[in-house]
């Protein structure tokens, strides 16, 4: 393989820029021509794809964001677009393809791959719900930007003596407010994988103001319900005032942790080595620090699973 692209698709996530950079780098590194595709699936069906040179990637691996711009693309969900797009890769010359993003990149690559086409998928959300690695680039970073708030948040709430609700992203996956409700050590933490109880919710409440807590703070994944509605019911069996705090986009901002950027540089390169030598339909991943890849259609068969360990830990260390 001479020629390869590379895009970034669906949410942003930060780190995102250094595994281009180190698809860029380490493709050149093995003598092989990189191209970028911008706009995600969009630009590769309008053709929006340019040559990078290793230049083209300097100065971005401290940035959060993505430099070849993201997108979600309705079009390529289609056959007619996802044959748009590997004419345009088949215009360019473009052998294989590594694609960066969240389950909906995962799709338009297994989709290709369904074509053919050589492809390896790159794990790059921020919610942390791509089967076949523990860890997704961006997840770290997000969690330490959750957690600064949580931290200032609890500086009013203890002041004010208020209950305070979060309500985090995570899409139907409950990663982020699993770890940052425990390293923020939230009281209660609501995650979509498991049912919660209202009246176990309260009394766990009760129990720490019973005890001088001066505040509480309950991290809502937004796959359970959004922060307000819970606000709504927990005012229905309480009557208690609360206030509610929704991160929103700022969790997918902001300079990559070094965590975030060192998956980047390993899964990157690791990808374009797989692709390089022949082996396209793969996913990238770490397990226990080391890189794994699997079949990209078996991966995303399997169902991403939450840490209930964790979860049960949540809930012994915030009594
Ligand atoms: O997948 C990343 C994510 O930030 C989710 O956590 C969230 O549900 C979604 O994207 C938000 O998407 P958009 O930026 O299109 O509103």
């Amino acid at each position: 393989m001479k020629k390869i692209g590379v895009l970034t698709s669906g949410g942003d996530s930060p780190g995102m820029n250094a595994a281009v950079r180190a698809v860029v780098r380490k493709a050149i590194f093995m003598d092989v021509e990189v191209y970028g595709i911008y706009q995600g699936y969009n630009g590769l069906i309008n053709g929006n794809i340019q040559k990078l040179e290793l230049g083209s990637v300097g100065d971005i691996i401290h940035r959060g964001g993505t430099m070849l711009y993201t997108a979600r693309c309705e079009e390529f969900k289609t056959k007619e677009g996802q044959k748009k797009g590997i004419e345009q890769l088949e215009k360019f010359g473009i052998e294989g393809l590594v694609v960066i993003g969240g389950d909906g990149s995962y799709q338009g690559a297994k989709a290709l791959t369904e074509w053919g086409y050589p492809c390896v998928g790159v794990p790059g959300t921020i919610d942390n719900d791509i089967p076949g690695t523990e860890y997704t680039i961006g997840f770290d970073t997000a969690l330490n930007t959750v957690i600064d708030a949580i931290d200032k948040i609890r500086d009013t709430a203890t002041s004010h003596e208020r209950t305070f609700i979060i309500e985090v992203m995570g899409r139907n996956a409950g990663d982020i407010a699993l770890w940052s409700g425990l390293a923020g050590g939230a009281e209660t933490v609501l995650i979509p994988e498991e049912k919660f109880d209202m009246d176990d919710v309260i009394t766990r409440l009760n129990k720490g103001q019973e005890r001088g807590k001066k505040h509480s703070i309950i991290v809502v994944a937004e796959g359970v319900m959004s922060g307000n509605e819970f606000a709504d019911r927990f005012k229905e069996a309480t009557g208690m005032d609360t206030r509610v705090s929704v991160l929103g986009h700022i969790q997918r901002g902001g300079t990559p942790t070094a965590s975030d950027r060192v998956l980047a540089s390993r899964l990157g390169a690791k990808a374009v080595e797989l692709l390089v030598s022949g082996n396209g339909g793969r996913a990238v991943g770490i397990e226990k620090n080391q890189l794994v890849d699997y079949d990209i259609i078996e991966a995303l068969a399997k169902p991403h699973h939450i840490d209930l360990e964790m979860y049960n830990l949540s809930k012994e260390l915030s009594i």
